[in-house]
């Protein structure tokens, strides 16, 4: 982008943000944040994020006959009943951050841990949640022992073991199951699309439809999904079209694949600019496939913005609220979950920190390190009180 767009692009921010001065605002982004340029549907000063009443966000979105819920890990729900409190008010639905995948659930070859997944589950049945697993197929958290023991040999037979024991042990308990997680990855160079993981090398493309099929006789009730991210920015065109080609390939073989799943970890810079009208496009040609959409990662990653909180929360929660907003227009959107609810657990204060900037915490959830609503919460529930209400068939009984 040129420069003299970029100057033009970045007075709209500053004069949309109304309760802060162009110059002191300009000042702030010239010397450190050069690159943020953010136009929202309304210049983002102007929002005042109000919302009517304190009904918590599971609620409103249930009055819309859709699901709202989050990540978390174990460790989190287990050692705070604080946040455990405010998870309960807040979602209607749980996934665990990391205790049903291979490395958390398989010590050894020949062992299942469900302790801490289990925990979970009953969390989420006393509290009147919805309880969805992540993830059956990934080429990420696998434990130390995958990688010298499986083979093209005993692949098919060892995913089939995994698949069988883990969705039957959860039989009839589970909203839905990320069943392949990050499988396209156009830049591995294959026609197809498709990342180059270790799944694929042992069993060919073919993974995706033994996972799929198995997946659906251990567990014939579970929401069967295929989830990724890099799907909603002006620049993702290539993987959009490779999902979709993935779907299409998938459902014309038979296979059960029921759902998308979007993650949606969003970013502040000039890079991630969404078109709501390409996003709602890619949403209306994966509904005519017959498939439902989750939002299944959601959260806002404000590493690049300036150091004043009250500046980050505001861009923070406009981008939830145009984002939200563009994608629950379309009826096929049955859920929204947050990678996280509060900012004192976000896997972005590991892997995407200020630690390097400012040190500061990241701000990207709806609730603070202090469980506190933050602007980003009055963006959710702005958005699902504005959301079309959905017909009841489309939401899976809990
Ligand atoms: O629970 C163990 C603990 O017992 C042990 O002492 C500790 C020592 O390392 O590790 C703990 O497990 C960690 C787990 O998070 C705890 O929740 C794993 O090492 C760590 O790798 C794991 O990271 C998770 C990561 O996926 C890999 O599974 C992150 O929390 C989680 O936010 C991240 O989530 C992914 C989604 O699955 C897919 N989409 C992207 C998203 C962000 O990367």
């Amino acid at each position: 982008m040129n420069r003299k767009r970029l100057l033009t692009r970045r007075r709209t921010l500053l004069l949309g943000m109304g309760a802060f001065t162009v110059a002191g605002g300009l000042r702030h982004l010239n010397n450190q944040f050069p690159e943020i340029v953010y136009e929202g549907k309304d210049a983002i000063g102007k929002k005042n994020f109000t919302v009517v009443g304190d009904i918590p966000l599971r609620e409103r979105a249930a009055s819309k006959g859709l699901i709202y819920g989050a990540a978390s890990s174990y460790r989190a729900l287990a050692s705070n009943t604080d946040y455990a409190t405010s998870f309960a008010k807040e979602c209607a639905i749980l996934v665990p951050e990391a205790q049903l995948k291979w490395d958390a659930l398989r010590p050894s070859p020949n062992r299942f841990d469900f302790t801490r997944a289990d925990w979970m589950a009953k969390f989420a049945r006393t509290h009147g949640m919805l309880f969805r697993g992540h993830t059956l197929v990934w080429h990420k958290a696998l434990p130390k022992w995958f990688a010298g023991t499986v083979n093209k040999r005993n692949a098919e037979r060892i995913l089939l073991e995994h698949i069988k024991t883990v969705v039957g042990h959860y039989a009839g308990k589970i909203h839905s199951w990320d069943v392949v997680n990050e499988a396209v990855f156009p830049e591995d160079g294959r026609s197809d699309g498709l990342r180059n993981s270790p799944w694929l090398q042992f069993l060919g493309a073919g993974y995706l439809d033994i996972a799929f099929r198995a997946a659906a006789e251990a567990d014939p009730r579970a929401l069967l999904v295929y989830n990724d991210f890099g799907l909603n920015y002006q620049y993702e065109e290539p993987k959009r079209a490779a999902v979709l080609k993935l779907l299409e390939r998938l459902k014309s073989r038979g296979s059960p694949v029921q759902a998308l799943g979007i993650q949606a970890h969003l970013w502040c810079d000039n890079s991630s600019k969404f078109n709501p009208k390409t996003l709602k496009k890619f949403l209306r040609e994966i509904a005519n496939m017959d498939l439902k959409i989750l939002i299944t990662e959601l959260d806002v990653s404000d590493k690049n913005l300036p150091l004043d909180v009250s500046i980050r929360d505001r861009i923070v929660a406009a981008i939830y609220e145009d984002y939200l907003s563009a994608v629950l227009e379309e009826p096929a959107v049955i859920a929204v979950l947050t990678w996280g609810l509060s900012d004192r657990y976000t896997w972005l204060n590991e892997t995407d920190s200020r630690k390097r900037l400012d040190r500061s915490l990241v701000r990207p959830l709806p609730l603070d390190t202090n469980l506190k609503r933050k602007l980003a919460w009055n963006a959710i529930a702005r958005a699902f009180d504005q959301a079309p209400k959905r017909h009841s068939e489309q939401v899976k009984s809990e």
